[in-house]
C-alpha cells in the first residue's frame, strides 16, 4: 500500500465511528489522508480518531453529528477546515434501516429512514460543496461521494423505505454531478450489497421480528445463495472502491454509482 496515496485529502465521513465508515476511515488515513469522523456517538468515533493518530500517518478527528440536522452538518464541515486547512472530500456514509412490510409503514418509520439516509446526504452534500465553493480551485477536483446500496436499483420487498431513501441517493448523485461540475465538484458513489456490520446484525433480527425470516442469521444464508459470487461481503471488501472514489485515478468520474453486492443487482 501505497501511504503517500492520498496524501492532501482532508475528508469528513458521516457515520464513521463503526461498520464501513470506520474501516474506510482507517484505510483513507493510512494513505495518507486526513479524516474527521462525524458520527452521533462521538465517543467510539474518538476512539476510532484516537487509534488512527496513535499508528501516525493521517490525521483524525472525531465530531458529534446528527447529519440530519443542517446546523450539525455544518459545524462537521468547520471542524475539518479547522483542523486540516480545507476540505476536499465528503464521503456520505450514515444511514440504518428498519424492516417494514409495505402495507405497516407509518410516518415514525418513514421519517426516521428519509431524514438519515437521503435528507442527512442533501444536507451533508450541500454543506460541504458550500465550503469546497467558498474554497475556489484547487489542482484536482472535489470530490463527493454518496452511500447508496443494491436498494439504490432493486425492489426489495421488505424494505420499502429503505429502498426509497436509497434510490434517492442514486438521484442525489445525478443531480449532484450535473450541477456541482461547474465548481470542479464530482460526485459518485458506491453501493454495496449485504455487509456484515452492527447495521446488518440489528437488520436481522428486525426481520426476525416482522416475521420474514424464521430465524437469526438465516436472511444472511438465504441472500448469499442469490448471489453470482455466493457469499455476502465485510467492510474489508469495501474500502478499496471506496479509497479508488477518493483518490486522483476517478478524477475524471462523476455521476456513477458502483456496485460492489458480489452480483446481487444484476440478478
Ligand atoms: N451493512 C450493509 O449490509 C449495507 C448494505 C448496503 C448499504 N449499506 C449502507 O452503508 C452505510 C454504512 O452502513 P454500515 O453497515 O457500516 O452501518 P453501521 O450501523 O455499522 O454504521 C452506521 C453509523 O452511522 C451512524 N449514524 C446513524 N444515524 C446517524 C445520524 N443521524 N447522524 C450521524 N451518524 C449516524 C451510526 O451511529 C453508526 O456509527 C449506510 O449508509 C448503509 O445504509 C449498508
Amino acid at each position: 500500500m501505497d501511504p503517500n496515496r492520498l496524501k492532501g485529502k482532508n475528508i469528513l465521513i458521516t457515520g464513521a465511528a463503526q461498520g464501513m465508515g470506520a474501516t474506510n476511515a482507517e484505510h483513507f488515513a493510512e494513505q495518507g489522508a486526513n479524516v474527521c469522523l462525524g458520527d452521533l456517538d462521538a465517543d467510539t468515533a474518538q476512539s476510532v480518531a484516537d487509534r488512527i493518530n496513535e499508528r501516525g500517518n493521517g490525521k483524525a478527528i472525531a465530531v458529534r453529528m446528527d447529519v440530519s440536522k443542517r446546523a450539525d452538518n455544518a459545524a462537521a464541515v468547520a471542524a475539518t477546515v479547522d483542523a486540516f486547512g480545507s476540505i476536499n472530500v465528503g464521503l456520505f456514509n450514515a444511514g440504518l434501516n428498519k424492516p417494514k412490510f409495505f402495507m405497516d409503514i407509518d410516518e415514525d418509520n418513514w421519517d426516521l429512514i428519509m431524514n438519515v439516509n437521503t435528507k442527512g446526504m442533501w444536507l451533508g452534500m450541500q454543506e460541504v460543496a458550500r465550503q469546497m465553493i467558498k474554497q475556489g480551485p484547487q489542482e484536482h477536483v472535489y470530490k463527493l461521494i454518496n452511500v447508496g446500496s443494491v436498494a439504490s436499483r432493486k425492489p426489495l420487498y421488505d424494505v420499502t423505505v429503505y429502498c426509497t431513501s436509497k434510490y434517492g441517493c442514486l438521484a442525489l448523485t445525478h443531480c449532484g454531478a450535473v450541477t456541482l461540475a461547474e465548481h470542479n465538484i464530482t460526485v459518485n458513489g458506491y453501493a454495496p450489497g449485504v455487509v456484515k456490520t452492527p447495521l446488518w446484525e440489528q437488520l436481522d433480527k428486525d426481520l426476525v421480528e416482522i416475521g420474514f425470516k424464521e430465524k437469526e442469521g438465516q436472511a444472511f444464508d438465504d441472500i448469499a445463495e442469490m448471489l453470482a459470487l455466493k457469499k455476502v461481503s465485510y467492510p474489508d471488501d469495501v474500502k478499496g472502491t471506496a479509497a479508488f472514489l477518493v483518490s486522483h485515478d476517478s478524477d475524471y468520474m462523476t455521476g456513477q454509482m458502483i456496485h460492489i453486492d458480489g452480483g446481487w443487482v444484476i440478478q
